[in-house]
């Protein structure tokens, strides 16, 4: 290390430290050689930027302002989001957007790096936000399968099987099929009982994983859904600005239908494993003791319009907060990076019952 004997002692051992810190990443990559993303908004790192008539995108200020360089990505977060922590606690690149390299020459060995497939509306359900965004279907059967087929071509299929059996797979979804089902619940009120929409969503989401585990999927992280009643946008269109009690049922259905779901399929298939972050209670239990956990607001949105913010999405005509770190709403769903940062804590080194039957650190050792 040249640097060393020339550098004073104290710069020395910070120069030791990052060389320390250097290693521990590589040994990290060993582990990990990947990260595959697939879900909705939380997880969305600018797909929906590609697609000319969403108009679920949020690839323009203030979104960003806290990102690397204050710029907006498509990213719907003050700074980075989930998979992007995850990423850098891993030692791996956060995966880039599947629609920014499909087209790029060597896409094969682009994709070995991790893809980010998710996109902002995105449901369980294939008619959740239809035309908004990539499906959850379409980026299972559609867009993964592709990649699946080229990391197969790229790799050999037994090759392509042990890159993909280390690498971690992260999951989020659900969320908008609940949000969806409220906003338009005088319609599909009158059609189908809530129960009856969780069960379906349930069979839908079984059918969808079971994919993934037949396209090598066999190490998961599932993001479980988030308390959504006590969101912004939800408790604005209650009078009492109190959670909704509906929203938050259909919550801890689908939350419980999942972990069933999960269970079973780690006991049909020995070999694959999981982490299911229970977001519901971590982010109940900060809204019910906000200074506790760190925060000062955990009802407004820190950008927007109106009453408490939740009245308009951000954009460049928002008004933001000052600190975002004392915000647990960036928008009128979407957390702040601090926000994540708490949760995603909870989710690497954590345990039961936040997360559980491992946590993240443990579903990638090895
Ligand atoms: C990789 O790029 C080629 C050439 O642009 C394209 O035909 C192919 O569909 C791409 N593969 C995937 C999986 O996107
Ligand atoms: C949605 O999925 C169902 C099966 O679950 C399928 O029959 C239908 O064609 C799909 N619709 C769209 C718009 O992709
Ligand atoms: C911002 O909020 C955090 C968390 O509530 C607090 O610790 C910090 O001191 C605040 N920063 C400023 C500049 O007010």
């Amino acid at each position: 290390m040249g640097s060393c004997t020339l550098s004073s002692g104290g710069v020395c051992v910070v120069v030791v430290l990052l060389c320390l810190a250097a290693c521990c990443l590589t040994c990290a990559r060993g582990a990990v050689p990947a990260i595959y993303v697939l879900g909705d908004s939380q997880a969305d790192v600018g797909n929906n930027n590609y697609l000319l008539h969403s108009l679920l995108k949020a690839n323009f200020p203030h979104n960003g302002i806290d990102y690397p360089g204050g710029k907006p990505t498509g990213r719907f977060s003050n700074g980075y989001n989930f998979v992007d922590l995850i990423a850098i606690s891993l030692g791996v690149p956060s995966p880039p957007p599947y629609l920014s390299i499909r087209s790029k020459p060597m896409n094969s060995s682009v994709y070995l790096k991790g893809v980010n497939f998710a996109s902002g509306g995105a449901g369980v359900s294939n008619l959740t936000n239809l035309a908004q965004c990539i499906s959850f279907d379409e980026q299972i059967d559609g867009d993964y399968h592709r990649v699946h087929e080229a990391l197969g071509k790229q790799l050999g299929i037994p090759g392509a099987k042990a890159h993909l059996a280390k690498s971690l797979f992260v999951v989020a979804i659900g969320g908008n099929d609940i949000i969806n089902d409220l906003l338009l619940s005088p319609v599909s009120e009158l059609l189908r009982s809530r129960d009856e929409i969780v069960s379906n969503l349930e069979n839908t989401l079984k059918r969808q994983l079971q994919t993934l585990y037949d396209l090598g999927m066999r190490r998961l992280f599932f993001v479980g859904i988030a308390p959504l009643g006590c969101c912004p946008l939800i408790r604005e269109l209650n009078p009492t600005k109190e959670c909704d009690a509906q929203a938050n049922y259909m919550a801890t259905r689908l939350n419980d239908a999942a972990v069933v779901l999960l269970r079973d399929m780690s006991e049909t298939h020995p070999d694959f494993t999981y982490s299911f972050f229970d977001t519901y209670t971590a982010v109940l239990q900060s809204i019910r003791d906000p200074e506790a956990h760190g925060y000062k607001e955990v009802k407004a949105a820190c950008c927007g319009l109106g009453d408490n913010n939740a009245m308009f999405l951000c954009s460049p005509a928002s008004v933001y907060c000052d600190n975002r770190t004392s915000y647990m709403f960036w928008d009128v769903v979407h957390p702040t990076q601090a926000a994540v940062e708490k949760l995603m804590k909870i989710a690497f080194d954590g345990s039961a019952p936040l997360v559980s039957p491992k946590n993240i650190k443990q579903l990638t050792e090895s």
